[in-house]
């Protein structure tokens, strides 16, 4: 790729500035619940450190209105995290874009949200001109917001005398290229979650690069009923049932071929414990709801799992969280897991479900991008991987 890697450069004395997504999930007793992001961001804050850099690190959290910081959106836990996870001191830095700070080596100097600062959604040239002021490199480590033009993602990367990614976000181009350009036959597809809507474009894409193209969740509920299939009272999306016959039609004419639930779990209500049973798709009542793939379908895609060489997931297929209808989800897991061909997983629920089941050790490549590798598999350009490329040329 047509950019700088963090290795290219010479950071010794030079103020670096990370831009890492350390956007984790924090719970109401403020808790971090998942840290891998922060896990994820460790190498790249470590080689800069150990390069005799004067080490700035920031980040986004959640979506804090601009100009404004309240605990919810404050980095404090997170630096703490980090702090453990280095063995190193690190200083929380407020008002950092207005402020003077000093940045000593050997130590991480974490600035507040930069969602909080006036002009970060927006790219503004005023902010990008402040913060280019503070350092000499910027390393964009954040693959998670490559798909949001902002200040910290997008402008800065432009205006920073140098510019480079990344250990993370190296990796994660490297593994999607793997999925994307030239993926080893067979490829397999897992497309599940809860709408059509939110995954029209990823459909469609993945159809002309791909063999087969499973689809479960509330995804597969739309498909069963445009083929005319009841459903009872199941998730679907009755403005988009043409568009699924219309990605049927698709499939049949030389791109990868639709594969939908042969038979279903379904149960009266989504509660744990409602009388759930299995049944072939043309045996759904009124009454019922359908909230995972059956064991046949299941088996069907096991196989196919196992016989490729590329698989690439993103969207569980049934409720995972409960019990009664995780069945499908872990089989689907424990063979992409098993499988010897490449695989890759991305997007919050599908990495949970991973986690979840124990295979995570077993996957090739786990993103820590949700919107932005859909974006990519979508062949849509991201924002913070062109602004890299032109880094200078302002
Ligand atoms: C994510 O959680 O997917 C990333 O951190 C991006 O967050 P955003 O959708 O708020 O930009």
């Amino acid at each position: 790729m047509n950019f700088k890697s963090i290795v290219d450069l010479n950071l010794k004395d030079k103020r670096v500035f990370i831009r890492a997504d350390l956007n984790v999930p924090i719970d109401e007793f403020g808790l971090i619940t998942d840290d891998s992001r922060i896990v994820a961001s460790l190498q790249t804050i470590k080689h800069s450190i150990q390069q005799g850099a004067l080490v700035m690190v920031t980040s986004h959290l959640g979506r804090p209105k601009e100009g404004f910081l309240n605990g919810d959106y404050s980095l404090e836990t997170v630096g703490k995290r980090l702090s453990q996870l280095l063995n190193k001191r690190v200083s929380l830095i407020t008002n950092w874009v207005d402020k003077p700070f000093e940045v000593r080596r050997n130590e991480v100097f974490l600035l507040e949200n930069c969602r909080c600062n006036i002009g970060e959604k927006n790219n503004s040239d005023i902010l990008v001109n402040k913060m280019a002021k503070l350092c000499d490199v910027y390393v964009n480590d954040a693959f998670g917001t490559a798909h949001r033009a902002e200040a910290t993602t997008y402008g800065l990367a432009l205006k920073a005398k140098e510019a480079c990614a990344g250990f993370l976000m190296t990796t994660e181009l490297h593994g999607l290229n793997k999925i994307y350009e030239n993926p080893k036959k067979p490829v397999v597809a897992i497309v599940g979650g809860s709408k059509i809507s939110t995954k029209l474009e990823l459909l469609n894409s993945l159809l002309k690069k791909v063999d087969f193209l499973i689809v479960g969740g509330g995804i597969a509920n739309t498909f069963l009923k445009a083929q005319g299939f009841e459903i009872g009272k199941s998730i679907v999306e009755n403005n988009l049932l043409q568009v699924a016959i219309d990605l049927i039609e698709m499939s049949t004419v030389g791109n990868g071929k639709i594969c939908v639930p042969i038979d279903v779990v379904v149960a009266n209500s989504a509660k744990k414990g409602k009388k759930a049973r299995e049944v072939n798709v043309k045996e759904v009542s009124k009454e019922e709801m359908i909230l995972d793939i059956g064991i046949k379908s299941s088996k069907i895609f096991e196989d196919l799992i196992l016989r490729a060489n590329t698989i690439i997931w993103n969207g569980p297929v049934g409720l995972f969280e409960v019990k009664d209808f995780s069945v499908g989800t872990r089989n689907l897991a424990l063979a992409v897991g098993n499988s010897s061909g490449f695989s890759a997983v991305g997007g919050g629920d599908t990495v949970s479900a991973v986690n979840k089941f124990g295979v995570s050790d077993n996957i090739d490549y786990i993103s820590t991008g949700g919107g932005a590798f859909l974006e990519f598999l979508q062949g849509m350009e991201l924002p913070a991987i062109t602004s890299l490329t032109k880094n200078g040329e302002l």
